[in-house]
Order: structure tokens, then sequence, then C-alpha cells
């Protein structure tokens, strides 16, 4: 398993808990795909000793070359240290690593569902829709962006100048509809017709959508985020219970993390 380097070229506060990490690595030759993970560690460093697993956020080129960005919430030792980092400094990154969303099933609405950080993948997600089957109907696309207040709500600016149907979501009605992403997503669900879901978010909001989802019959992919040590398969640190056969684990670094929500117990 390679680990390279990766440089900062960009990081800024883009909500009062969210940042936004802009690094240059070879990113564009090692697949990308929403929900694919990277794991990101400090050179030089001790202390936080394992790297941290990040999705990638959002995968592009620019004039200089391959772009990824990274959309962090600091809650712990390395993310408040990723705080501090500037532009120049190095990181260490393996991966990309992990399954990542599927592509839509042709005569299904791609119906986006993010949960605060859990926004992550999406912006990488519209963009791979927008090149490939929704090029002329960006609008189809409708991406829920839920958080307990304003302040968790965030996706990148071209997204929302992109065309697609942006629903906001708030447990306070701070921004947008008040209530949890299952109500906003049932009061739709007549409007929308078929409908495959891909999901990223608290693992409360990952067991709602999945009720929800087996419920009214529709796909919903979760991408989970169970705790990870080495994000390759061979630590354990990250399973999840099989919903197949009962009290049998997948290491989701390795099968996911991204599961179709009736494959797992999350
Ligand atoms: C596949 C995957 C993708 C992820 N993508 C992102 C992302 O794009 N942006 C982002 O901000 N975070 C993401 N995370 C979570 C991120 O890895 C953790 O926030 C990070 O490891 C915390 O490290 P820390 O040293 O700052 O905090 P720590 O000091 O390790 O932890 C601080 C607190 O957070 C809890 N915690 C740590 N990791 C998790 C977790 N995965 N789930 C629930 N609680 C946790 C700890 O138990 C502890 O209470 C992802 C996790 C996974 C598995
Ligand atoms: S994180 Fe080590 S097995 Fe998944």
């Amino acid at each position: 398993m390679e680990r390279v380097k990766a440089t900062v070229v960009s990081n800024e506060r883009v909500q009062p808990a969210m940042w936004k990490l802009g690094i240059r690595y070879d990113s564009l030759v090692r697949e990308p795909r929403a929900a694919r993970f990277l794991m990101v560690g400090f050179p030089g460093r001790t202390d936080p000793l394992l790297p941290r697993p990040f999705s990638v956020s959002d995968c592009l080129q620019d004039g200089e070359g391959p772009l990824t960005e990274l959309l962090y919430k600091p809650m712990g030792k390395a993310t408040n240290l990723m705080t501090t980092l500037r532009p120049g400094d190095g990181l260490n990154v393996l991966g990309l690593l992990g399954n990542g969303f599927p592509a839509p099933a042709p005569g299904k609405r791609p119906v986006l569902l993010a949960g605060g950080i859990g926004n992550a993948p999406f912006a990488f997600q519209v963009r791979e829709l927008l090149a490939g089957p929704y090029r002329e109907k960006a609008s189809e696309i409708t991406l829920f962006l839920a958080g307990r207040t304003a302040t968790e709500i965030y996706i990148q600016p071209w997204v929302r100048t992109s065309g697609i149907t942006i629903v906001e979501v708030t447990d306070d009605g701070s921004r947008g509809e008040a209530g949890r992403i299952t109500d906003a997503l049932r009061r739709r669900l007549p409007m929308l017709g078929p409908i495959e879901g891909f999901a990223c978010g608290p693992t409360p909001m990952l067991r709602a959508l999945k009720t929800m989802a087996e419920e009214h019959g529709f796909p919903c992919h979760l991408s989970t985020e169970e705790l990870m040590a080495c994000g390759y398969g061979v630590c354990n640190a990250c399973v999840v219970e099989s919903a197949h056969d009962r009290g049998t684990y997948i290491k989701s670094c390795h099968e996911g993390p991204v599961f179709e929500c009736r494959e797992i117990i999350p």
C-alpha cells in the first residue's frame, strides 16, 4: 500500500465548524469516485500517530494540476491540527481507498442525502453526474443538505450554481425547512418518482434512511463512517454488522465504506 506526499494549497474555514482543505498529489490517476476516501497522516509527528480517514470532497484539474478538496470538522487531535496547516505544508496520504458510490441506475432519479459533515462527498458526486448522464438534466439531481442548525449547512459554491435542485433542512429551522432529512424527503417522495438514494451523515440518520428506504422500496447507498486505524483491511477497527448474516461483521474500509442499506445494520 503506497503512501504518497501531498502538498497543502489552501485551508479555509467555510462555516464556523467546517473547513475546506485543498491538496495536490496525483489524485486523478487513483480512480477518484465520490465517497472514496484518503487516509491522511502528519509527517514527522507521533501524535496523532495514526492517519485519519477523509472522503474526497471534490477532485478537479486546475491550471496547476490535480486539486483534491477535503471538507472537515475540527473535533479532536488530527482535525484540530489540520486547521493549522498552511500552503506548502506536506501531508502523507494513502489512497484513494474504498468503493465509493455506484453510478445511479438508469430510470431512477439520484437523491443525495447529506447530514452535517456528511456533505463532504457530494460536490464530487455532482461533478461526476454532470459530466455523465445528467449533463443536460441537472435539475433532476436533488441534494438534501441537512444539519442541526444553519452553521452545519455547506456545499461548495459552484454546486449551488450548477442547476441541481437543493433542499436545505435544519433541526431547529434556522435555515431551510425545519425538521429531519427524512421528513423533507418523505414530503417529496410522491413528486420525485422512482429514486435512488446516496447518503452520508451521522449513524442515526443512516439508520432512519435505511428504515425509510425499506418501507418505500427504493435503493439507498449509505456511506458509513466507522472509526478506522489502517484503512485497508488489516486491523478490524472499522467493522459493520452484516444484515444477511447477523453477528458477522464486514470491514467497511475494504468492502465499503458504501453499502446498499439492505446489506448492513448501521
Ligand atoms: C470513510 C470515512 C470518511 C470520513 N470523511 C470525513 C470527512 O470528509 N470529513 C470529516 O470531517 N470527517 C470525516 N470522517 C471522520 C474523521 O475521520 C474523524 O472525524 C477523524 O478521524 C477524527 O480525528 P481526530 O483526531 O480529529 O479526532 P479524535 O481525537 O480521533 O476523535 C474525537 C472524537 O470524535 C470521535 N470520532 C472519531 N472518528 C469518528 C467517526 N468516524 N465517527 C464518529 N465519531 C468519531 C471519537 O470517538 C472522539 O470522541 C470520515 C470517516 C470515515 C471512516
Ligand atoms: S480500518 Fe483497518 S481493517 Fe478497516
